[in-house]
């Protein structure tokens, strides 16, 4: 495939509670997204307080049709412009993923075009590559991939063209040993009666609030393992919400108390994020670094990256933080240019893969 010749590629994400679809075309080495809709169920899964995985299922059932056919007209082409369509085929809630590859794999069969699967922490990756030139960064590069279900630092060598298939596997020097950064963000504010997905409300709520306020765990920042864990914050975020109940003698808990009390979880969550970033970025001696996924829409992760970092340091634009379609066809547009897509008899075995091993 010449490098020059512009790509446009189709991405779907339905790996969770986001059914998102996307159209992205490579032009001169930039990915430019042309259209991206997602339909967010986040109001649905309210009601239970986090993701129901059957409910989550029958609305993507519901809803990828009208999110391919809106993509596909808003970017201002015709289905059979496309050259490939990428689709999250892993991990994720398994009956959520097997709606968007089964919808990526009859058109891609129909339409006679390559069908990409993609690995959802890749497309959270390739979301750094968004609007951007791969060339102008600085290698290597330490990319923390934070999300509701991992906690990941990547050691990036190369753009991603140079990505092999083991790219997540080979890269991978540090993860969460329990909960991950984002699922700390959702308990902590399920703890403080906010509403599911935590990490947004407790970023809202923080505003005014005293990060000093309580002094809540840095889990493992001493002793040099490069690791994370957020299970001991969460079960110490609880036991203050206790006591803090027993103490006003009732259970809602508002006003300045809970901005402090988010301030406080939030500054102890980002505090941890960027002096690991910071710790594994020195040791491998890297020359720039990025954060990706749900929790780098965070403003003060987001700040202090800025503040602490005299070396490069990226973000994707908000909207491609949290899950998203345009991510995966931006990681779709590299692993289709090295063709590292699979043969027509592969194709009958791409299929949905919950586990979140790479
Ligand atoms: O990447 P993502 O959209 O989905 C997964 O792949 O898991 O990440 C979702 C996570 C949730 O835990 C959510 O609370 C968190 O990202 N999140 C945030 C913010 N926006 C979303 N955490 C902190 N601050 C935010 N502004
Ligand atoms: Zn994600």
């Amino acid at each position: 495939m010449s490098a020059n010749r512009p790509q446009t590629i189709l991405g779907i994400e339905t790996s969770c509670d986001e059914c998102s679809a996307a159209v992205i075309e490579h032009r001169d080495n930039m990915n430019q997204v042309k259209s991206l809709v997602t339909h967010s169920q986040i109001e649905i899964h309210q009601t239970f307080g986090g993701v129901v995985p059957e409910v989550a299922s029958r609305n993507h059932l519901q809803t990828i049709v009208p999110m391919i056919d809106q993509a596909i007209r808003q970017a201002g082409i015709q289905a059979t412009d496309l050259n490939g369509i990428a689709v999250t085929n892993r991990p994720g809630l398994v009956g959520a993923l097997l709606v968007g590859v089964n919808c990526a794999k009859t058109l891609a069969y129909a339409l006679g075009l390559p069908l990409i699967p993609i690995h959802h922490l890749e497309g959270h990756i390739a979301s750094l590559f968004i609007d951007r030139d791969p060339q102008d960064f600085t290698y290597p590069m330490m990319v923390a991939v934070v999300s509701g279900g991992h906690t990941n630092l990547h050691l990036v060598e190369g753009p991603p063209s140079s990505w092999g298939p083991e790219f997540l596997k080979e890269s991978l020097v540090a993860y969460s040993i329990d909960d991950a950064a984002g699922e700390a963000f959702d308990k902590t504010a399920k703890a403080l009666g906010l509403d599911y997905p935590g990490g947004r409300q407790i970023d809202e709520h923080s505003e005014g609030g005293n990060p000093r306020a309580f002094d809540f765990p840095r889990p493992m920042t001493k002793g040099g393992n490069p690791n994370f864990s957020f299970s001991g914050l969460k079960t110490a975020v609880a036991f203050k919400v206790r006591e803090v109940r027993e103490e006003q003698g009732h259970e809602n808990i508002e006003g300045q108390l809970l901005k402090d009390l988010c301030a406080s979880i939030q500054a102890a969550i980002v505090d941890v994020l960027t002096l690991k970033l910071k710790q594994a970025a020195q040791e491998y001696a890297c020359r720039s670094i990025g954060i990706v996924g749900g929790v780098s829409a965070n403003r003060l992760f987001r700040a202090r990256l800025h503040e602490e970092f005299s070396i490069p340091n990226f973000t994707a634009a908000r909207e491609y933080c949290t899950d998203n379609a345009a991510m995966i066809a931006a990681a779709g547009v590299f692993r289709h240019e090295q063709s590292l897509r699979p043969s027509s008899e592969e194709f009958f075995l791409i299929n949905a893969l919950a586990s979140a091993e790479f």
